[in-house]
């Protein structure tokens, strides 16, 4: 039997830059109240949510997912063709195949990366992270591009008074490279297959096709379980990476939870007795749920606006539909 080399990884990997796109269009919530009998006042009491984003034409989830992954790159100080692996987190790329990461991959000029879309819905660039810092480690790839990028406005009922308010556009992206030190925690993720059904599109396509009335299977959700199982299981997640990391709350700067629900992040706030010191993301408000997109967004958005610095450390929890979930520690770049 043979004995078969090995690749060697960098001993350490880290966050090396990040970036986002956000589609021009704001929409407030007196666009979408008609349709579902809702108010402003009710969104923004139940979610926090004052304005969405929502993409136009041109947006598409390809063109949002270049323009996020330029200005990771443009950060990171890192040229395109040293990236190479490119993984996709996305849910509403609209071809069940080719993954539209081969696409981006083409479009940003790598040499030919490997490229791939994961699905994990709102936990995906955590997920994403997690295996950019393993293959960096293993010697798999040398510079990973982790994209989170959704349209989820092709897939969602804007009559639906459960969903529609609620998800929006966008594309969030990360650099994973080697480090001399330690910017990538170990993940804490799992599955909940028990709740398959709280988030799901509505239904398989050979029965839409076989329904003879093809309409597009939205988005549908079960808010209530969700909501409950969100506030109280995540923030034992976090806990859990920030055990991990060997990091204690009193060294934690940042918070970075997915932005489901301005309600959901200040429940696992208190739930983690985050001091007042700590920076948390409360994108929610002007972006509302942009699944695998949310952290990165607003991540990025902390990191213009001087609420995060370089060398910072945050934690970052995502969860969604599965349910999955994936949560790691990560040093600011
Ligand atoms: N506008 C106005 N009223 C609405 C409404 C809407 N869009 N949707 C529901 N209601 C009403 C219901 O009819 C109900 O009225 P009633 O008390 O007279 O019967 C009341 O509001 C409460 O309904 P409920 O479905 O229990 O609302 P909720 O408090 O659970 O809030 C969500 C709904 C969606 C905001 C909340 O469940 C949620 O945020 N869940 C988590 C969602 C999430 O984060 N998902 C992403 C995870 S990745």
């Amino acid at each position: 039997m043979a004995t078969l080399l090995q690749s060697q990884g960098a001993q350490h990997a880290a966050i090396l830059g990040v970036g986002s796109y956000r589609p021009a269009r704001v929409v407030p919530n007196s666009e979408v109240v008609d349709a579902i009998d809702s108010s402003d006042e009710w969104i923004q009491q139940r979610s926090g949510i004052k304005t969405r984003r929502w993409a136009g034409p041109e947006e598409s989830v390809q063109m949002m997912a270049v323009a996020a992954a330029r200005k990771a790159l443009d950060r990171a100080g890192i040229d395109p063709r040293q990236i190479d692996t490119v993984v996709v987190a996305t849910v509403s790329h609209m071809l069940q195949t080719p993954a539209v990461a081969t696409a981006i991959a083409h479009e940003l000029g790598t040499d030919q990366a490997a490229a791939f879309d994961i699905s994990a819905a709102c936990a995906g660039f955590c997920h994403g992270v997690s295996m950019a810092a393993d293959f960096v480690r293993a010697g798999s790839a040398g510079h990973v591009l982790v994209i989170g990028v959704e349209r989820l406005t092709d897939i969602l009922d804007l009559h639906d008074r459960g969903t529609a308010f609620i998800f929006a556009d966008g594309a969030g992206a990360a650099v994973v490279g080697p480090s001399d030190t330690p910017g990538i925690g170990p993940v804490v993720w799992g599955s909940d297959g028990e709740q398959f059904d709280l988030i799901r599109q509505r239904e398989d396509w050979r029965d839409v096709v076989a329904s003879g009335d093809p309409v597009m299977p939205h988005l549908v959700m079960q808010g209530n379980p969700v909501f409950r199982w969100a506030s109280f299981a995540m923030a034992k997640i976090g806990q859990q990476a920030l055990d991990r990391a060997g990091v204690s709350i009193d060294e934690l700067d940042v918070f970075v939870p997915h932005q489901a629900n301005m309600r959901i992040i200040d429940a696992m706030a208190r739930s983690m007795k985050l001091p007042p010191r700590v920076k948390i993301a409360r994108d929610i408000a002007e972006m509302g749920n942009t699944s695998a997109a949310s952290i990165p967004l607003a991540l990025d958005r902390m990191i213009d606006e001087g609420e995060a610095r370089s060398g910072d450390t945050a934690l970052l929890v995502a969860f969604g539909a599965g349910l999955a979930y994936a949560a790691q520690v990560v040093t600011v770049p």
